[in-house]
């Protein structure tokens, strides 16, 4: 009661409120992204594919968003040079000035940011291509995802490798919401689903954030998707001219109760072409052109 009567009295005394101090794109990159995990994830795929001692050094992130992952990319390794392409000019500067300008001249000059349409460009060859956080599943229909894919096909150097993430699982095709703390922040973090049409699979989806004196940011990020499923993105792939497409899942701790259905993560991810459904999954695409 007390702590009610305190954020009442700090509003009227003119205090922001935490949803009103709060960057979006902070909480954004601090709910969704982790960025150390993809680079290790990517080297190990290109290693087990390309060779032991090979090391990507050039990376297309397409729909970078705020670019965090092309600026960790450059900071890996001094060899590393990355494109990102957005369609936000205001998310691109975003980006600019909070993850490529603190990390110095030198990451900055290795990194190209592209405000376009991810469908119009044309870049270089590059050892690698991403297109994370499903942000693919905006394409609606065959013909515009196989246009996307035949630009990354081109965009790739000849022995280059393409990876995409795909959310699925019961729960995927349903309304839903789940919610977990932020670490790190007052805050807690809401994905929600609020309708999917099982005739076209489109799925309108929000992210919402949740602080602790009691502020909300509601649909913070909204997302118009269609939801692929793995077997139409293979066809596609393979009709867009790539040679061959891995799909990898993660491995799930064994909890010993034949009666708990919830599965923990082991964050080790292996490459499967049989595997049984859940209430939700994320997996990766590795494909070689
Ligand atoms: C879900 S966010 C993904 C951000 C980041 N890649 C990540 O992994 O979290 C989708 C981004 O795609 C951008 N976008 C949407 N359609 C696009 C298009 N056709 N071409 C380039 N960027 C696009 C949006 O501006 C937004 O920044």
């Amino acid at each position: 009661m007390g702590q009610v009567k305190d954020k009442k009295k700090a509003r009227k005394a003119g205090a922001k409120t935490m949803a009103k101090r709060a960057d979006l794109h902070d909480l954004y990159q601090a709910a969704v992204q982790s960025t150390e995990f993809e680079i290790e994830f990517y080297e190990k795929r290109y290693r087990e594919l390309r060779g032991k001692n090979k090391t990507p050094l050039t990376l297309r992130e397409d729909f970078c968003g705020t670019a965090l992952l092309a600026t960790d990319w450059c900071k890996s390794n001094p060899k590393r040079e990355a494109i990102g392409i957005d369609l936000c000019s205001d998310t691109l500067k975003w980006g600019m000035e909070n993850n490529l300008k603190p990390a110095g001249a030198d990451v900055q000059s290795r990194v190209t940011l592209i405000n376009e349409n991810v469908l119009d460009v044309v870049t270089n060859e590059m050892d690698m291509i991403c297109a994370m956080n499903f942000s693919y599943c905006i394409f609606k229909s065959r013909d515009l995802l196989r246009s996307y894919f035949v630009n990354v096909h081109q965009g790739l150097k000849k022995d280059g490798l393409f990876f995409m993430d795909l959310l699925g699982g019961t729960c995927t095709t349903d309304v839903c919401e789940e919610e977990r703390d932020l670490e790190g922040w007052d805050a807690s973090y809401v994905w929600e689903q609020t309708s999917y049409n099982p005739i076209n699979h489109d799925l309108q989806c929000y992210i919402h954030f949740l602080f602790n004196d009691g502020s909300k940011l509601k649909k913070a990020f909204s997302y118009d998707w269609r939801l692929w499923s793995i077997p139409e993105i293979e066809e596609i792939l393979y009709e867009s001219g790539f040679s061959k497409v891995h799909i990898y899942w993660e491995e799930f701790k064994d909890n010993g109760d034949p009666d708990d259905e919830y599965l923990e993560g082991t964050g080790r991810y292996r490459a499967v072409r049989k595997i049984s459904q859940q209430e939700s999954w994320l997996a990766y695409f590795v494909v070689e052109k």
